[in-house]
């Protein structure tokens, strides 16, 4: 046997008998929940964060991830499968490494790949032969094989032999009861057919369905295909809201009618705008890649600009039926936000439309509050630092009625919406939530 196929063969049968040691990197959405997935499959695993809170959460049995509850933390912690530190010296235990960081865009919307970078170069002060290395956060084709692996493999060590390479791209949806890490299909690639197979048996472990692909710039494609036709789609139906809209049809029945459609029609719903970590951003890392090859992306960049422009349409159709219902205008408005999460039942608020409604709102004068049941107080934000520490106010009849407008942005489903119909004045409904409730009244309009 050859060092090669023995390095394989080590790790191989490693995974097999659950005996290899896995250390994920990046313990946030994607990376605690995979790792709760992958403990539990039987593997011992190590987290590994520089934020120094998460740790000191996790060490108090705390989870701070909806998808992971303190019970199946505690579980994990008490079974000697899972426990976390920020000392990446661990890495040289761990034989599967897997990167969940960030990869936001930089304030000119181009990739921002410092995160990866950093974390490669931590792997790469302790690497050592029979490791396996994946990356899973979303990026553009090409950056496990030109970036990660470059910077491992200038320790002198080679992918394909000495250690190994793959990507597996994450499917997390946040707030989705039907299905979590280990029930959706999992898409995997290696650098060559030895990597591979170590993400077939690794994963395969861990979720009930592995899709491989023949590369890895294959499965990094995936996953942006996936999100740019979620974008598309959105911004298809939120320029139809608008077209209908001045034609008096309302969009959300054209819809719930065209669903009815049993072939070749999916739904897709409009909104007050993108939200989230990953649909709002992950298109315009093939956007920037695609300039390499002197190519236009001219579907992702007129979504981004639909899907951006909602906001603002939004407010102008309060301002409207603040005007012509109320005689009154925005600027001497105050107005009640309801929902800062980007969607229904979680309290993530990256990118959330919602803040945009509110500064958009005060840039025009008027006053708004919010209220969210998952989100009390305005965490510290890159974009939006004015809006830093304001409180979700109680949901009370009478603070309903001291607005002179409610604008549903994000439709909670612990919200009593019969109440704030009976209370408020004029409703905006960015959600078409009161008419799924069977709640239509003269002082609702949809936006
Ligand atoms: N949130 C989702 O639903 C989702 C879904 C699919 C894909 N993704 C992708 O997964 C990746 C991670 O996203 P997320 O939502 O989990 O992010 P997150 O911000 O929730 O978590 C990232 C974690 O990485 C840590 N971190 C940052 N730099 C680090 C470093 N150098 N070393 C160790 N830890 C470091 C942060 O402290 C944080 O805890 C991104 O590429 C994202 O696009 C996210």
């Amino acid at each position: 046997m050859d060092a090669r196929s023995s390095t394989f063969g080590t790790l191989s049968k490693k995974i097999e008998t659950r005996t290899a040691r896995a250390g994920i990197i990046g313990l946030g959405y994607v990376g605690l929940p995979l790792a709760m997935a992958v403990a539990r499959s039987g593997f011992a695993v190590t987290g590994f964060d520089i934020d120094p809170k998460k740790i000191v959460a996790l060490d108090a049995r705390r989870s701070y991830i909806d998808a992971v509850t303190n019970e199946a933390l505690t579980a994990e912690i008490d079974a000697g499968r899972f426990s976390s530190t920020t000392d990446f010296a661990g890495l040289a235990d761990c034989d599967v490494i897997v990167i969940c960081v960030p990869t936001p865009l930089t304030k000119h919307r181009d990739p921002d790949l410092s995160f990866v970078e950093a974390t490669s170069r931590s792997i790469a002060a302790h690497l050592r032969p029979g490791q396996l290395v994946v990356l899973e956060s979303t990026t553009y084709p090409g950056t496990t094989d030109d970036i990660v692996k470059v910077i491992l493999e200038g320790t002198g060590l080679k992918s394909g032999s000495d250690f190994f390479v793959g990507f597996s791209p994450e499917r997390e949806d946040p707030g989705n009861q039907h299905y979590h890490t280990a029930t959706i299909p999992k898409v995997v690639a290696g650098d060559g057919m030895q990597a591979l197979s170590l993400m077939k048996s690794f994963y395969g472990a861990a979720v009930s369905t592995v899709v491989p692909v023949s590369s890895n710039a294959t499965a990094e494609a995936v996953k942006l295909t996936e999100n740019i036709f979620r974008s598309v789609n959105i911004a298809l139906v939120n320029e139809l809201k608008t077209v209908y809209a001045a034609m008096g049809i309302d969009v959300w029945e054209v819809i719930d009618a065209a669903k009815t459609k049993p072939f070749g029609y999916m739904p897709f719903y409009p909104g007050p705008g993108l939200g989230g970590h990953c649909i709002p951003i992950d298109p315009f890392y093939l956007t920037w890649k695609s300039r390499e090859y002197e190519l236009p992306t001219r579907f992702i960049e007129l979504a981004g600009e639909i899907n951006s422009a909602m906001p603002r349409y939004v407010v102008g159709k309060l301002a409207e039926a603040l005007d012509v219902r109320a005689g009154k205008a925005l600027s001497r408005s105050r107005v009640l936000v309801l929902g800062l999460a980007y969607k229904k039942n979680v309290a993530d608020i990256r990118e959330s439309p919602s803040l945009r409604l509110i500064e958009i709102i005060e840039e025009r004068g008027g006053k708004a509050d919010y209220h969210d049941p998952f989100v009390t107080e305005i965490p510290p934000t890159r974009e939006y630092q004015a809006l830093k520490g304001r409180q979700s106010i109680d949901l009370t009849p009478e603070a309903i009625a001291a607005y002179d407008a409610v604008l549903i942005a994000t439709d909670h489903d612990m919200i009593d919406y019969l109440t704030l119909l009976e209370n408020a004045k004029l409703i905006v409904d960015t959600r078409n939530v009161l008419s799924r409730l069977g709640l239509s009244a003269d002082h609702v309009i949809k936006a």
